[in-house]
């Protein structure tokens, strides 16, 4: 794991030759899902030369780290119970809103300690060997390499020169660093580019969340003219001359084995669903371990989930509830993005317009009542003190 200059993925080589015997899971034996044994589904980037016409990947080991994968839906309980401890805490934001109404302006330091436990669930990390994927595109290694080798195939691109990395870099959690996408034509005005960590889990894409599904969603940036602009028989005909393409895609899709839109899109999302968040600091203070975060982080944590209801839209472990929301920026609600990968992911907002989070905290902290463009819930003074913004600020860095 220590080459980790890569351009695919490919079977975590010391997996090889040593497959566990397959361990039937409970879901399997009633016959709900085909499951993976996690350890046959251990992915670790490649070391081989990449073809030539590849976009070169970024090394940050953090992120280049083994993905186990599989595909088991999440029960009808765990969902029951997430489902009731949001409404638990949407209680408890609304309490401290109102709390806000009768002038207690101080926030504590700490989360309190009784509702920390309903805070450690409701942000606690999914079992990653439990990688939500649609019955019809399981997934498996061989299409997430072959998915990740499209990801960086300017083939895709009507002319040649685009993939979906020149903006979604992983580098900088797969976003581009610009305030809004680099469009074509140079003028044309795309909006801010998304990471593109933990889509696994999310319920819709897109800042307008038009697209329901990540096979859905990888149609619009190839067919965009401002994307990539590309037309599918020029991409099936440029691939399939390939053999090394050809190969790969008969690997992936023993059933069906041809290079087609369809096949093209469900190895894309079938690569990104196994892309997720590194376990950072915050996650082992979810996980128990209180002083992996600095008094000032866990005050802004307090805050966070407090005085300044955040977490009203920015909950679990993804930090978005996945809905849309108007924030005042423009009278269209959109997506509450995620707030993992912020020190990677600025500028912010769906038009770039916000080039730091103390520019964010300001935002929020300005908002007038007046403002019909807004949500309800955000429509109140937040009376952020220096200290107090210094502290979510630290806290929103310290996800990652
Ligand atoms: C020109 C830059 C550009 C290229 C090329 C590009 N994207 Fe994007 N991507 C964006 C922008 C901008 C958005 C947000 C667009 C919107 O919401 O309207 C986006 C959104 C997404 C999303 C939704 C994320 C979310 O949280 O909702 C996914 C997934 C995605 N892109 C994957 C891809 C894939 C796969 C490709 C290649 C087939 C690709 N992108 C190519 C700029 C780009
Ligand atoms: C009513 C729901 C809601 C609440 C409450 C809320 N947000 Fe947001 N947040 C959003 C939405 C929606 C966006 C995207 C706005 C846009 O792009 O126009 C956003 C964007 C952000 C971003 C930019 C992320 C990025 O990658 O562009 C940050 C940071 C953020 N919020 C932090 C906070 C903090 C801190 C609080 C509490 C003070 C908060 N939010 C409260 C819904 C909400």
């Amino acid at each position: 794991m220590n080459s980790l200059r890569h351009t695919g993925v490919e079977m975590n080589p010391t997996m090889h030759g040593t497959p566990k015997p397959h361990q039937p899971h409970p879901a399997e034996q009633r016959g709900a899902v085909t499951l993976q044994h996690p350890a046959q589904c251990v992915l670790t980037y490649a070391k081989h030369p990449p073809p030539s016409n590849y976009r070169r990947l970024g090394s940050d080991p953090r992120r280049t780290h083994t993905r186990p994968c599989g595909d088991l839906p999440m029960t009808r309980q765990i969902k029951k119970r997430r489902m009731a401890l949001l409404a638990a805490a949407s209680t408890i934001a609304l309490t401290s809103l109102l709390c806000m109404a009768s002038n207690a302006t101080t926030a504590a330091a700490e989360p309190a300690s009784e509702i920390l436990p309903i805070w450690r669930e409701i942000f606690a990390r999914p079992n990653l060997s439990e990688i939500p994927a649609p019955p019809t595109n399981p997934i498996t290694p061989i299409k997430g390499i072959l998915g990740a080798a499209l990801f960086h195939d300017a083939r895709l691109s009507g002319d040649n020169t685009r993939s979906c990395a020149t903006c979604h870099d992983p580098e900088r959690a797969f976003t581009d660093g610009r305030p809004r996408a680099a469009a074509r034509d140079g003028k044309t005005q795309l909006s801010n580019t998304p990471p593109l960590h933990n889509l696994a889990w999310a319920k819709r894409f897109f800042w307008d969340g038009r697209a329901r599904s990540l096979e859905q969603q990888a149609r619009f940036p190839i067919e965009h003219p401002q994307e990539l602009a590309g037309s599918w028989p020029q991409i099936t005909a440029r691939l399939a001359a390939d053999s090394y393409m050809k190969s790969l895609f008969e690997a992936a899709f023993p059933e069906n084995p041809v290079i087609s839109s369809e096949n093209i899109t469900a190895a894309l999302a079938s690569h990104q669903r196994q892309l997720y968040s590194p376990v950072s600091r915050f996650d082992r203070f979810i996980a128990g371990e209180e002083h992996e975060l600095t008094p000032q982080e866990r005050h802004g944590f307090a805050i966070f989930v407090g005085k300044a209801g955040c977490v009203t839209c920015h909950n679990g472990w993804r930090f978005t509830d996945d809905r849309l929301h108007r924030t005042g920026l423009t009278p269209e609600a959109v997506k509450s993005p995620t707030l993992r990968d912020l020190k990677l992911t600025a500028p912010y907002m769906h038009d770039g317009s916000v080039p730091t989070l103390s520019g964010v905290i300001a935002h929020y902290q300005n908002l007038k009542p007046e403002n019909l463009a807004v949500s309800p819930s955000l429509v109140r003074p937040l009376n952020l003190a220096d200290n107090e913004k210094a502290a979510l600020i630290a806290f929103l860095e310290s996800i990652d």
